[in-house]
């Protein structure tokens, strides 16, 4: 019977189909019975129930344990780099050219340092934070004492800056042959630059390429240093307030007035010898005072 194949006609397979769907002689729809489909129906309810509680569950497990304040992927950097303003780059290379006797170049190198010491105004920076902090110690803080579930971060103001703070020489030597250069150590968060001396880390320029032309250099704050109480830093969503300590470096050029410098933040620490990033722990910019 299997063997030969019938003919049959397009009514038969509709009224064969028909009779899938609906089968009265044994009470079943589409090859079963009702209380099956009931029974069946129930299965899968319960089975994507369970599906959404345990992906829910896991969602809920992630969550918990993720901390908002800290970076789940936190760069490979673990020491950080160093910058310095005006930041007029040619390439890779860090050229801090002017012209002393065209008041327009010098305006310009003039603007960017102005332009950068805005966060640190004294009066903004007495408002944002507002906090007494111990210089010359680590600030740690388990807590969030801050308002809004923050930490406190110290301020740092722009007189601190001294002649470099452009509040009373507004051209920050730029008319003159003696610049200023405003040097930033980058954020690490948890970094801590010294462990067991508790010294803070400093500034150290040399001068690599036309020692002739630098007559001298003074730094400020004194001796260049990063008040250790700027650290560790706990990330912007626990220090929304934080900004970074300065030093900055005021330069007294002579003869030619052109000079290779590298500045160093000196901390055991910092590393500064990175073939791949030569703005770990340093900066070498030239310097060229035109006339
Ligand atoms: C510097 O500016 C002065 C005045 O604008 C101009 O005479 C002089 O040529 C400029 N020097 C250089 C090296 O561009
Ligand atoms: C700091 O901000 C205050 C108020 O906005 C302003 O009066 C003052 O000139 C600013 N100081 C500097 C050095 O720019
Ligand atoms: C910080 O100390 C000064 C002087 O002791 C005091 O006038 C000021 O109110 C203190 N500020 C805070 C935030 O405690
Ligand atoms: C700032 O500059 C003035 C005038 O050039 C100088 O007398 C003074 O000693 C300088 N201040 C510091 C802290 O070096
Ligand atoms: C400081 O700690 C680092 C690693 O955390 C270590 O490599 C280094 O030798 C330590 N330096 C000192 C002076 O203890
Ligand atoms: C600054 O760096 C130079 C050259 O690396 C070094 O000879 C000098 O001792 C350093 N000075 C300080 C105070 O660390
Ligand atoms: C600056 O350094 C000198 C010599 O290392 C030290 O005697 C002096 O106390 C330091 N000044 C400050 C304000 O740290």
């Amino acid at each position: 019977m299997a063997t030969l194949k019938e003919k049959r006609t397009c009514g038969q397979r509709c009224e064969d189909f028909g009779h899938f769907i609906w089968n009265s002689d044994e009470g079943k729809f589409m090859g079963r019975t009702p209380i099956r489909w009931v029974y069946i129906s129930l299965y899968y309810v319960a089975f994507y129930v369970v599906m959404t509680a345990l992906f829910s569950l896991a969602i809920y497990v992630l969550m918990y344990t993720l901390d908002p304040y800290t970076p789940d992927y936190q760069d490979r950097l673990k020491s950080p780099g160093v910058m310095a303003w005006p930041d007029t780059y040619n390439d890779e290379t860090l050229e801090i050219n002017y012209n002393m006797s065209d008041k327009k170049n010098w305006m310009k190198m003039s603007k960017i340092l102005k332009n950068f010491l805005e966060p640190y105004n004294d009066t903004k920076q007495a408002q944002c934070n507002y906090y007494n902090c111990t210089t010359g110690k680590y600030f740690v803080q388990h807590m969030f004492d801050a308002p809004k579930h923050t930490k406190w971060s110290c301020p740092f103001y722009q007189s601190a800056l001294g002649n470099c703070s452009g509040i009373s020489d507004p051209t920050f030597g730029y008319n003159t042959n003696q610049p200023c250069v405003i040097i930033k150590m980058n954020r690490v968060i948890h970094f801590m630059p010294n462990n067991g001396t508790g010294n803070a880390p400093y500034l150290n320029c040399t001068v690599l390429d036309g020692q002739d032309n630098v007559r001298g250099y003074e730094y400020y704050p004194v001796n260049g240093s990063f008040d250790l109480s700027y650290f560790p830093y706990y990330g912007k969503l626990a220090q929304p307030h934080y900004v970074n300590p300065l030093v900055a470096v005021k330069f007294d050029l002579v003869n030619q007035r052109h000079a290779v410098i590298q500045c160093r933040v000196m901390a055991n620490n910092i590393a500064y010898q990175n073939f791949y990033d030569p703005f770990e722990g340093k900066v070498i910019f030239h310097l060229n005072a035109l006339s």
